[in-house]
């Protein structure tokens, strides 16, 4: 099976999966909040961090269908980060994956608890994976909510509110990023090891792979704010002009060869996985993403 088949295999399998598991235990009342929640959950997205699960599950040696729970659970820790990202009080954003923000279509109110119950059913979901250690269950939980809570995800977004108000260094600006986006990538990629057995080395390659390759995404989606339209992102562009990125920090050629770099060092820590030409590929063709 080449790369593209993969993907697409990939894509497809957890959008109905996602799909399913609504139809499964949601057929009442609060019905608005529901469709706010799929709004975003099922709205698009390149399904970055649900491959990323599936194949650390993959090539750390179990069926990758097994890390299924665990992929789904980061995609909606993602959707949730993205529509309180989204919020008037946060980036105040009108348009995402090429429609209308959630708060735009449902209101702030049902958007901020979309958000909530989408964080929470996440760790519902990952609480059904079957493991092949069974000891790794707390472990798994427990990674999901460092990479998501105040260490992580949130943690980093708390900094960049925070660095609106001043200049920060470049070690700052670092520390944001790897927050905010490489947070929910490390899970994904560390809860996919966690699903297939991997060893401890495999795991601590997982999380190194995801350190540099969240640097590479986060400095990639700030080059895009600069280099792509609306039409073409799907969300509001041009809209970081005062935050502290590393655009405004070092320009877009120093960024272009700062992506190239940390994916380097994202499949260099790749060497305790046998099978490794596929992670290789998807992170060389993120840092000519488009979207
Ligand atoms: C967007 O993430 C927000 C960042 C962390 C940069 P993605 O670029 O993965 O968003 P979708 O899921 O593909 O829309
Ligand atoms: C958001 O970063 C990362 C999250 C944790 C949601 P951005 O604010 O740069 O993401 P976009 O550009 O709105 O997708
Ligand atoms: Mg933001
Ligand atoms: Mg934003
Ligand atoms: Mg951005």
């Amino acid at each position: 099976m080449n790369h593209e088949q993969r993907s697409r295999e990939y894509r497809a399998y957890i959008e109905s999966y996602l799909k399913e598991f609504y139809e499964k235990i949601h057929d009442q009342p609060q019905k608005l909040l529901i469709e706010a929640m799929e709004y975003s959950l099922l709205g698009g997205g390149k399904r970055i961090r649900a491959m990323l699960a599936f194949e650390f599950c993959r090539i750390s040696g179990r069926d990758w269908r097994d890390a299924a729970p665990f992929a789904a659970a980061m995609e909606m820790i993602h959707a949730y980060s993205l529509i309180h990202d989204d919020l008037p009080c946060m980036d105040n954003d009108d348009f995402r994956r090429g429609r209308p923000t959630n708060h735009r279509v449902f209101g702030e109110g049902i958007a901020t608890l979309a958000g909530d119950a989408l964080l929470t059913d996440a760790f519902l979901l990952a609480s059904r994976a079957i493991l092949p250690r069974s000891d790794d269950m707390a472990r798994a939980i427990g990674l999901m909510a460092e990479c998501a809570g105040s260490a992580g995800m949130v943690g980093g977004q708390v900094l960049d509110i925070l660095s609106q108000e001043r200049e920060l260094t470049e070690k700052e600006v670092l520390d944001i990023q790897s927050r905010k986006t490489g947070g929910l990538i490390r899970g994904a990629c560390c809860l996919g090891v966690l699903a297939g057995g991997g060893s401890e080395a495999q795991l601590q390659g997982a999380a190194r792979f995801a350190d540099g390759l969240g640097l590479a995404f986060q400095i990639r989606d700030d080059m895009l704010d600069v280099l792509s339209t609306r039409e073409e992102m799907g969300t509001s562009v041009g809209t970081d002009a005062a935050k502290n990125t590393f655009v405004r920090l070092y320009g877009l050629e120093r960024c272009e060869e700062l992506v190239k770099a940390y994916t380097e060092q994202a499949i260099d820590a790749l060497e305790p996985f046998a099978d490794s030409g596929y992670l290789a590929a998807l992170a060389e063709s993120l840092t000519e993403r488009r979207v």
